[in-house]
Formats: C-alpha cells, structure tokens, sequence
C-alpha cells in the first residue's frame, strides 16, 4: 500500500525497530563453536540428566489441549512421535488460492471474518464493516488459539466433540473493513468515528462455541451463551504492580485501573487452572498525533511511538489514540491479558507482572514441584526473550486458588552465552542499576519500561522472537527466531535480494544465538532450565535448526562461511533435515511431542522465497529434526495459531490475511475461502468476494490422530 502506511509497505509489521543498543556486539562470539543436537543432549546435559528424562520431570503442560482439566502428559523423550503422512508441495507461483492438505486429510473452513456469532445474519463481504455488525460476527485477521473442552466431558471422547473455540484477531485491513478500494486511497479518504468504532471492533478475542456433529464436520453454535466478542473497547481490568500507576493514568481513567480494549492479540497462551492468554503485539501502530510538532520521548521511542503510526488513522477521529490528547494511553497497552471464557460476563485482566513489551506468545509450563513459568517473546528486531515465574505453587485441588497466580512472581530476561549456556536475569527494582537514577522509580516502572530494563541487564538482542512451546515430557522450550535484517556482520556488506545494503552502524553483530547476519530465513532456538526445574536461573541451549532453501546459490555476506561452523550449515540454505521453510513464527507441541511450525514469510513465493513457495505449516520430529510440509496457505496468507483437541483427532489452524498485498488491489490474488477451494462458506456471492481470514479444521479422513 502507499508510503502513508508503516515504511516497510505492511500495516501490521511486526518487523520494526526500537533497540538502538548495541551491547552485545561480542565479535569473537561467532568463533565459538555452535552446539550442535548432539552435543546438546550428551555434552550440555551428560548421561545423567539423559538417563532421567525418560521420567516425568516436567509436569509441563504446553500441549494439554483442555486446560480446564488440567492433566499433565507424559511421553519418554526417546519415543519418537510418529509422523506419518505425505509431505504436500510447496505453494510456488502461479499459487494455489486454497488450503492445501496431505492425502487423506481434509481441511474445511470453520469460522471466517464476519460470520455471525449470533442468530443474526452474518455481514455480507460485499458491504462495508460496520460496528454494530461486527461486535457479534467474528473479528479480523484471526491468530493464536486455544480449545477449551467442556468441564463435563471429562478426558473421554466428548472432550474432543465439544469445547469453546477462543481465537485472537491481531489486527484488521482498514481499507478492506471499511470499503475503500483500491486500498492505497485509504490514506486518503476522511477518517469517521464509525470508521473507527467499526475497526476497533474488528479487533480483540473471539469465544466460540463449537461442536463436532459428525466425522470432519465441526460447526459453530451460533446461540451459545458463551460465544463472546472482547475488542478494542471492551472495559479490562489492570492487575500487577504497575495498576494504579501515574503512568497508566489518562483523564477518562484517572485512576489508571481499568483500560478500554486489547489491540493486536497476536499469538497465546493459556493456563492449567483453564483461562485463556492472549498477547498485545504491535500496539504501537494505532497511536499518531494530530499536531505535527509532537516529538515522541527516549520512553515512546524505544516501544516505536511515533506521530504517524502505522496508518490505521484512528487518532484522527477518536482523542485516546492521539497522543497529542492522551500521552499516557499507549503505557496501557502491551501487556498479557487473561480471560475467563467460562464467565462471559468476567472482565479479562492485564496481568502486568508480566511486563510491558510486544508480546508475541505466552508458553506455560509447571514442573514437578508445581512451579509455573511463562516463556515469552518480543516480537521485533533485536528484542528480547522473557520468563516470568509465579511466586506460588500451581493448586491441582483448588482452581479457584490460582486465579491471580499471575499477579505475583518474578520476570527474567534472557542472555544466551557463547558457550551454550544461558542465564536468567531478573527485572527486579532495585537490583543491578534498575534504580529510581537510571528512570526506575518503582517496580512498576522496570514492568512499564521492560524494554529499557532488559537493555540495562545486557540482555542478548534476538532475531524477533515469536512462539515459544514446551516439549511436553522435556520440558525443553523451543522458541520461533523468524527473521532479522538489522543484524550486521563486519565487515558490513548485505546480499539482500532486492540488492539493497542495511544500515549497521547501530546493528548488533551476529552472535552465537544469533548466528546469521541479514538473517533473511530464521532460526528456532531451543534451551532447557538446569535442574529441570522452572525456577532456574541458568540454563542451557542450542540452536534447533536455521531455516532457509538448499537450492539457494546465496553466500552469506563477508567472512562466514559455512566451513567456519565446523561443518554446520548455517548459510542462507539453512540445515533443514527435510522440506524447506523461512520465516518460522507459530509453534505447538502435540501431546506426542510432533512439533509444528507455522511461516509468515515475507515475499511471499517471490525471489528469496521462489523454491520456498508460500506460508505453510510443517511437522517436525525434534529428535531427529525431520521436517515434512503438511500444509500449504493460499497467496498472501500468513498461517497462524493452532491447536488440537484432547484425542488429536482434529486441529484447528489460522489462516491470516489471505490476499494481502499492500502494493494491489485486495482482489487480485485471493478470493479465499468463499472461492469454495476449502468448502462451502458463509458468503452467498451477493457482491464481490473479500479474502477473509479464516479458521480451518483439519481431520484426517480415516478417523485417525493428526500428523500420524
Ligand atoms: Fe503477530 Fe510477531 O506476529
Ligand atoms: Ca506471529
Ligand atoms: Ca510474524
């Protein structure tokens, strides 16, 4: 779309830059040999830890698909998880505008933008999205998911027939919404309040009740008392040290205690005592100012406030997102929200223990002591990797017990050593310089400002983590590094495709964490807490796999070489043991410990990305590392959130923002899902067909468990 939107040409970025240190800038890190799976398992941990993990040290619950009745699972680490269907072909140009699946599985369309919620019609595409409309239809671009199977189905086969379908929607296309075509004249056209209103609604939580009728045949229960929308101004309650707190005080809320609306929800977490978590991203794009003198502060600069946002316009015509009106208004976003999706009438809380950053996902795990942990990511360049630990035990027996277990407990940043060791440092006011002289009046000002904290600890700046998951019997986190273009090399010199040279005097160099310079295909990283306890400060890790496509001709710029990594490939063709992939973003371990990875590759099958072909969903065996491609997205989609039911018999998968090319016209590459390519949808050919963010279910056509 046109210059008005964000300088990257994506009104939704997710690939900006705010960290203007550069602490880590360890040059002979990258002499250090890298871990390779081997060591790992036998150097870092040796025999003895090997010999216990075959146990349930973690009572991890990462992929426990009905949180409500929390169970923890345990599989050996040694057994392999069984991975058993035929990888499908990369979507290459001239793309494939559907979902495609493996033989003998089948994907069919649940629940797209605008279907109704309600008994009330649903929106026809063909109109322009008004807010009275999409308060009880299904928001925008739908993201992280979770499935809650009733309480009364117990573990049985009902548990995976019946549940709350709780789907984040990160954000909207304000031209598509709103009916401007071609979407570049959104920057132009006078900006309303309803406009507005009606793109604030798009946005938030989506509950959904859903049930199973028949054999590959899920559908939403238009009527349930539990269907909910929460959006851009649903009243949310701020918990944690920093309620109450000067800076999250506006006028309309002088108390600083009660926010309207969550913004962004970009991926999620859930927790055993059964609520949902869900994630403000990119929250800084909404913000602008309407006087063109306004100067952000070294506070709005390092979380990206800007006098332009990203696009969306909304300061125009409505006071709290101008930051000329309401400075402190963005202090009250990016946080972790929970939400009870069992009461429709809770407010969902901001759980501000958890700090103030762009959280992309929220991990879970409680280990054999019942100690709880939330690994969690900063999605954007050169950020950082966060755990916040509660200070009480998880209470099996007592649900109620743990409803403010997040309110309480100590949040860490990550620094991953060249050595392969790694070490938690808290954001503790008081300690090491997090002190009223260095701008931390309190704690809940290092919360406000973890950013700012994590920069004084030397925290380790990453290649934009995104999701994070927990093996279920290891407890080992695997966490998502999707790309980076502001990481140098010396000497300087970019081998970007579209031939241009990043900037980077004020870029890290690369590290043994981060090993690529313009780390165009991302990495997964994985670690693992010493003692197998969450509660550990030191850890160690290694890198999982580096992304990209073994066709490439690509030489990584200046002096690294594939041979300097003893062997390991860590060049632009990535060491992927099986089918390609860039841009990992989405994870979740199965119960059987089937790690599945979702892309939002840029370019989209263009250039870099030709062999690669379009955003997919892989499963991977982390063991081995062998990776298959099990789907493919139609063009311009982004694949995000997924989940399972309790039996693994069905999955349900986000497919983002089919069609989306800024540079276009919406229609010309995308007409899913109401092309029919994935079955019938809502939409009745009243007018012209929008692309709709959709969530697919996916079953496998002989009854049987999901990636077997
Ligand atoms: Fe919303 Fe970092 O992806
Ligand atoms: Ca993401
Ligand atoms: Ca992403």
């Amino acid at each position: 779309m046109s210059s008005a939107l964000h300088p990257d040409g994506k009104l939704n970025p997710a690939d900006t830059i705010a960290n203007p240190s550069s602490h880590e800038t360890i040059r002979d890190l990258i002499e250090t040999r890298l871990f390779t799976r081997r060591t790992f398992i036998k150097g870092s941990l040796g025999a003895t830890a090997l010999a216990t993990v075959g146990g349930s040290l973690l009572s991890c619950v990462a992929n426990d698909a009905s949180a409500h009745k929390y169970k923890g699972d345990h599989k050996p680490v040694d057994q392999q998880p069984d991975i058993g269907f035929t990888p499908v072909a990369p979507n290459v140009i001239p793309m494939t505008d559907a979902v495609t699946v493996p033989a003998g599985y089948t994907a069919r369309v649940l629940v797209s933008w605008g279907d109704s919620l309600t008994k009330a019609p649903h929106w026809d595409p063909s109109m322009p999205m008004d807010e009275a409309t999409q308060v009880r239809c299904y928001g925008g671009h739908t993201d992280g998911m979770h499935y809650f199977a009733f309480p009364f189905t117990g573990h049985g086969a009902l548990a995976s027939k019946r549940g709350l379908l709780v789907t984040n929607s990160e954000y909207v296309d304000p031209a598509l919404l709103s009916g401007v075509a071609p979407a570049a004249d959104y920057a132009k056209v006078a900006i309303t309040p309803e406009m507005v209103k009606a793109q604030q609604a798009g946005h938030g939580v989506n509950v959904v009740e859903i049930y199973q009728e028949k054999k590959q045949d899920w559908e939403v229960r238009r009527n349930s008392p539990f269907n909910r929308r929460i959006t851009g101004n649903t009243p949310i309650v701020v918990s944690g040290p920093a309620a109450g707190h000067a800076m999250l005080r506006t006028e309309a809320d002088n108390k600083g205690r009660l926010v309207l609306g969550t913004l962004n929800n970009c991926a999620n977490g859930y927790t055993p005592w059964g609520t949902y978590l869900t994630c403000e991203e990119n929250f800084n794009g909404y913000f602008g100012s309407v006087d063109a003198s306004f100067v952000p502060t070294a506070h709005e600069n390092r979380y990206g406030i800007s006098r332009a946002g990203f696009g969306y316009r909304w300061h125009e015509a409505d006071a709290r997102f101008d930051l000329s009106a309401n400075r402190n208004e963005p202090n009250r976003f990016g946080w972790v929200v929970e939400i009870d999706p069992w009461d429709p009438k809770s407010k969902p809380i901001k759980r501000t223990a958890l700090g103030r950053f762009k959280h992309e996902s929220a991990a879970i795990s409680v280990d054999a002591d019942e100690r709880v942990a939330l690994y969690m990511g900063d999605d954007e360049r050169n950020e950082y990797v966060y755990k916040f630990v509660c200070a009480r035990r998880y209470n099996k027996r007592n649900q109620h017990a743990n409803r403010d277990m997040l309110d309480n407990g100590t949040l860490y940043v990550a620094k991953f050593n060249a050595d392969g060791s790694g070490t938690w440092l808290p954001l503790i006011w008081g300690q090491n310089g997090l002190t009223p002289e260095n701008g931390f009046a309190d704690q809940a000002e290092v919360l406000i400002k973890a950013r700012q904290a994590g920069d004084r600890l030397g925290a380790t700046m990453m290649d934009r983590p995104e999701w994070a998951s927990v093996h279920p019997s290891t407890g080992e986190v695997y966490l998502t590094l999707t790309n980076n273009s502001r990481r140098g090399n010396t000497p300087v010199s970019s081998n970007k495709a579209d031939g241009t040279t990043t900037a980077a005097t004020a870029n890290p160099v690369v590290d043994a964490a981060n090993p690529r310079p313009d780390n165009d295909y991302g990495h997964i990283i994985r670690w693992r807490e010493d003692g197998d306890t969450v509660t550990a400060t030191s850890f160690v890790w290694d890198i999982f796999v580096q992304c990209g496509d073994k066709a490439t001709t690509k030489a990584l710029a200046g002096s690294y070489t594939n041979a300097e990594f003893d062997g390991q490939n860590v060049g632009y063709q990535g060491n992927i043991n099986g089918d390609d992939y860039g841009a990992p973003d989405g994870l979740w371990f199965d119960k059987h410990g089937r790690l599945w990875i979702q892309t939002d590759q840029p370019g989209d099958a263009k250039g870099d990305w030709a062999n690669i072909g379009g955003n997919m969903m892989l499963c991977a065996d982390p063991t081995t590392g062998e990776t298959r491609r099990f789907l493919t997205a139609p063009p311009h989609a982004e694949v995000t959130g997924l989940i399972g039911t309790p039996d693994g018999k069905t999955m349900f998968v986000g497919i983002q923002h089919p069609g989306e090319d800024w540079a276009t016209s919406f229609t010309d590459h995308s007409t899913w899902p109401d092309n029919g390519a994935n079955g019938p949808t809502t939409y009745r050919g009243r007018g012209v067909a929008k692309p709709r963010s959709s969530v697919i279910v996916i079953t496998k056509d002989d009854g049987g468990v999901i990636g077997t």
